[in-house]
């Protein structure tokens, strides 16, 4: 029952407590009835509690720092909460998980919780492996790890330590200093060097911008040469020592790929079609002559794509296909309705085609296509209109001098007619 008290501790007592109090109960009942003593079990009950937190996984990604710098460390299940009002409800504690030592342990003036983050400071190669963050409230609990690697500092740690970033050719090319947040929170001032091959990068240089405030790097007209390894680096002082945290970035120099605006030649503005009937509008698309294209097609719905539109599939996308007529290239993905409701015909449907270079849009209406229309129906009325009017007309040019007669005669014809 102790479990249950750590669990429910809040003023309203979850489902799974009032069970388990029920099992409890039922529990010592039983015991009783066999003259046993209920306490025996209780310290068993108490890890089915403990251990009775959901494991979320391993985080995707795999954190690799250099030797001697800070290390911050964030719930990787909850980012968005966490850094909330909604935080303060919650208690996050960490744990290695090959030793399964809380941190804090020992070397807490090293190793600390603040705001939720793991705080690493210097950080050592022994401080790499696996670490889970446990979320905690009064009723809920989720855990997942996430793995940390440091590494020595030196070239041969390069290619781990190194993030991605890619420019193209001939272009201003914009590169940033990655992972900086935990460090740079309620900083002004901010001051990232960047240094290319070891070598700093000035402010009068010409060929770089680093924008002073900010963790971004404009290359200027990017050349071939500019690609290789690039670091950026922010001082950090705590309790009076000052560290440096670097990050590496891998440059990649792109060609520069010219690409047809693709075309959307059909469907048409507006398709006609019978409600209760199924119904396939596909999209069309030309991409251009020969080359291969990076386009990609979909539709939208009340500019919402299909998938969350209709969550019930009575519209969906049909599969995409790629195909070539004379050396060009068509790209086509049906709308499929199955069947056709009422609704379709307020909605507003969009193909949309985005590549490279653009996006390009096209819209169409489903229409109904009935086979009674209110257009045929009143035909053979508006022609009785229109004789009826030719008389009118003719009486009026007629009688055109002696105006009140001539409405009397009119009068007359009608009654007539
Ligand atoms: C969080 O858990 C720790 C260890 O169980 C406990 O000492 C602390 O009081 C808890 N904090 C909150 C806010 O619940
Ligand atoms: C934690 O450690 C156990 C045993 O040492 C291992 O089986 C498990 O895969 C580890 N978990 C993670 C997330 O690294
Ligand atoms: C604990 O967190 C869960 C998940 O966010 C939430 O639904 C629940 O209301 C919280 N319970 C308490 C007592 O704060
Ligand atoms: C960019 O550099 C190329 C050579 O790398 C040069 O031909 C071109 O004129 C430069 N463009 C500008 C705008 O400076
Ligand atoms: C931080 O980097 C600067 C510039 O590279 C260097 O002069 C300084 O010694 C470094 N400080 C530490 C603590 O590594
Ligand atoms: C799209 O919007 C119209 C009115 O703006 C509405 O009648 C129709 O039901 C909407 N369709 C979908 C699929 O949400």
């Amino acid at each position: 029952m102790q479990s249950c008290r750590l669990l429910g501790a809040g003023p309203q007592l979850s489902t799974f407590c009032v069970l388990q109090k029920l099992s409890g109960t039922m529990f010592i009942l039983c015991m009783v009835i066999m003259g046993a003593s209920a306490f025996t079990v209780q310290p068993e009950q108490h890890t089915v509690a403990a251990r009775n937190c959901q494991f979320r996984g391993k985080h995707f990604k795999k954190y690799y720092r250099v030797e001697g710098e800070p290390v911050v460390l964030r719930c990787p299940q909850a980012r968005s909460w966490l850094q909330t009002s909604a935080s303060s409800h919650f208690n996050t504690t960490w744990h290695k998980n090959d030793s399964g030592r809380m941190v804090p342990g020992e070397e807490e003036k090293r190793l600390w919780v603040q705001d939720g983050a793991l705080w690493i400071l210097p950080a050592l190669q022994r401080d790499s492996g696996a670490y889970v963050c446990t979320v905690r409230n009064a009723s809920y609990c989720d855990e997942m790890s996430i793995e940390l690697s440091v590494l020595e500092n030196t070239e041969a740690s390069l290619p781990f330590t190194s993030y991605l970033q890619i420019v193209t050719l001939s272009t201003l090319g914009l590169l940033s200093c990655p992972e900086l947040s935990e460090f740079t929170r309620n900083k002004t001032g901010l001051n990232v060097q960047w240094y290319k091959d070891s070598v700093l990068l000035d402010q009068d240089n010409r060929k770089f911008l680093s924008l002073r405030g900010t963790t971004r790097l404009f290359i200027y007209n990017v050349s071939v040469e500019d690609a290789g390894y690039y670091s950026c680096g922010l001082p950090f002082s705590h309790n009076g020592t000052r560290y440096n945290i670097t990050r590496n970035i891998k440059v990649r120099v792109n060609q520069k790929e010219e690409e047809p605006i693709p075309v959307i030649v059909s469907p048409h503005q507006t398709i006609l079609a019978s409600l209760g009937s199924r119904l396939t509008i596909p999209c069309k698309v030309f991409l251009g002559v020969g080359i291969k294209s990076t386009s990609t097609v979909w539709w939208t719905a009340n500019d919402t794509i299909i998938d969350s539109a209709y969550p019930g599939g009575r519209v969906t996308e049909g599969l995409e296909k790629e195909y070539s007529e004379n050396n060009e290239n068509y790209i086509e993905v049906p709308l499929v309705f199955d069947p056709v409701i009422k609704e379709d015909l307020k909605t507003d449907f969009k193909c949309i085609v985005t590549n490279r270079m653009s996006l390009q849009t096209l819209r169409t209406t489903v229409k109904e296509a009935s086979t009674f229309s209110w257009g045929i129906a009143l035909a053979p009325l508006s022609l009785v209109f229109l004789v009826l009017g030719g008389i009118y007309m003719y009486r009026w040019c007629k009688h055109r001098p002696e105006k009140g007669y001539s409405l009397t005669t009119v009068k007359t014809d009608h009654e007539d007619f």
